[in-house]
């Protein structure tokens, strides 16, 4: 299993990273994990926007991470790694500088929203653009509501990348409303407005992961959330804050952590625990869907960690049955589909899923790339506009054999790698080098468990 392939082939003037995945024996451990990626980014950005020096542990190190660290330094932030941590000499909000060349954002669409965002509200011109992944990728979901602030915004037809961003400062206080469930669209107009005078209202009508909350009123920022009469969120920001450096902990990523748990829920005989990993309530629906598929999967030692929960997690071998996905849960489990789409073809039964619009906009086409695979490996798909519908194997082994196209899509990459552990034939994946953009080291971490 988690073979690398002698052959090679040239990609984007770069190198490919072909690998072979296939039957394993029980997983058993307990793996380490990478840093929650949504928590971290929002690490960065907030200590930079705090005046002095913060130090950041358990940073996810993934190369979208490493988007985000360059393009808050080409903005005049200082970040380096010292030791196990990350210190940032934080500016202060309304300080970040012109930079002098376009930021390249590589694969991260959380980066470009984000900074975005934070950059909107500043009196500087910055130009955004990314991989080919990235510039197929709407931009106008982020462009349009911090137009209202009165930043100005120059886009590649059908408002994609590149987009370079006209800031305005002072930029003006709005009411925002959400009109797609996203937490980089909030999350964006929350860092603008940071440095905006006055109070900025984010009302989102369907609640999604509220990393960004959190994080700033650990740095100390005049925030308040109430829950709204139709079930959403109202998000109230005082600008010109002052926030204060401290230091902070990064849970691990409970959307990591999905590809081993489904590869311990699938192989035989596996029996894993993962320590620390993030469970907030708005990330980790996909644990609770797998209670009632009849995972076998346990929560311990529940905590907190500087403002978001944790916990241990213990997973075994387990029969699970099909479900249908309550839409509800989706903006819970929004990374989780792919992921999920693996276990569901390893069920018993039918597992139905649809209002999965989203997914066809995110690093790939989830959905029709997930369709593709899974029937190449010999599952039992339907596709329909907004979902899968997946009849599985009742737990038997699928037939694999497959060449796998991960599409510059890291969970893509990894859904299959989990596959190939419990095919007939091993799985190719013709290129693994986009798994590092959340999960440097995934393919030794999940060899190391089935030794
Ligand atoms: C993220 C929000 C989600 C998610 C993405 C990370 C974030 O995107 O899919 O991987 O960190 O805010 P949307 O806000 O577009 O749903």
């Amino acid at each position: 299993m988690g073979r690398p392939l002698s052959k090679a082939k040239p990609m984007h003037g770069e190198t490919a990273l072909p690998m072979e995945f296939g039957p394993a024996g029980p997983l058993r451990g307990t793996p380490g994990l990478p840093g929650d990626k949504s928590i971290s980014h929002r690490a960065l950005m907030i200590a930079a926007m705090a005046r002095g020096r913060s130090r950041i542990n358990g940073l996810c190190e993934g190369s979208d991470l490493h988007s985000t660290a360059s393009a808050l330094r080409a903005m005049g932030v200082r970040i380096e790694r010292d030791g196990d941590s990350w210190t940032v000499d934080g500016v202060g909000s309304g300080c970040l500088l012109q930079p002098e060349r376009a930021l390249d954002m590589g694969n991260s669409g959380t980066s470009t929203r984000l900074l975005m965002g934070l950059t909107a509200s500043h009196p500087i011109t910055a130009t955004f653009t990314g991989d080919s992944s990235l510039c197929r990728r709407p931009m106008d979901r982020v462009t349009g509501p911090l137009g209202r602030i009165g930043a100005d915004f120059a886009s590649a037809p059908g408002g994609r990348l590149p987009v370079t961003v006209r800031g305005l400062c002072p930029a003006v206080p709005a009411v925002h409303r959400l009109d797609i469930a996203s937490a980089q669209v909030k999350s964006a107009l929350l860092l603008a407005a940071l440095n905006i005078p006055g109070i900025t209202r984010v009302i989102e009508p369907v609640p999604t992961r509220d990393h960004s909350e959190r994080m700033l009123a650990q740095f100390g920022a005049d925030i308040e959330v109430r829950a709204t009469e139709e079930g959403g969120r109202e998000i109230a920001l005082r600008g010109e804050a002052e926030l204060k450096p401290r230091e902070i902990g990064i849970p691990g990523d409970i959307s990591a952590a999905a590809f081993l748990i489904v590869a311990a829920l699938i192989v035989p005989g596996s029996e894993i625990a993962i320590r620390g990993v993030g469970v907030n309530p708005m990330r980790r629906a996909l644990v609770d869907l797998i209670g009632e598929m009849g995972g076998r999967i346990a929560l311990r030692d529940r905590g907190d960690r500087d403002g978001e929960p944790v916990a241990d997690l213990e997973v075994r071998h387990s029969k699970l049955k099909g479900i249908d996905v309550p839409p509800a849960l989706i903006p819970a489990m929004i990374d989780e589909f792919p992921i999920f789409f693996v276990a569901a073809a390893f069920a018993e039964g039918v597992s139905r899923t649809s209002g999965l619009g989203e997914l066809r906009v995110k690093e790939s086409d989830r959905i029709a790339a997930m369709a593709e695979g899974l029937r190449a490996i010999g599952a039992n798909v339907e596709e329909s506009e907004d979902g899968l519908a997946i009849e599985g194997s009742g737990g038997a082994p699928l037939a694999g054999g497959a060449r796998i196209e991960s599409r510059l899509d890291h969970r893509i990459a990894m859904s299959f790698a989990v596959a190939g552990l419990h095919s007939k034939t091993p799985i190719e994946i013709d290129d693994m080098r986009p798994v590092a953009t959340s999960f440097p080291g995934f393919a030794e971490t999940q060899r190391g468990l089935s030794r």
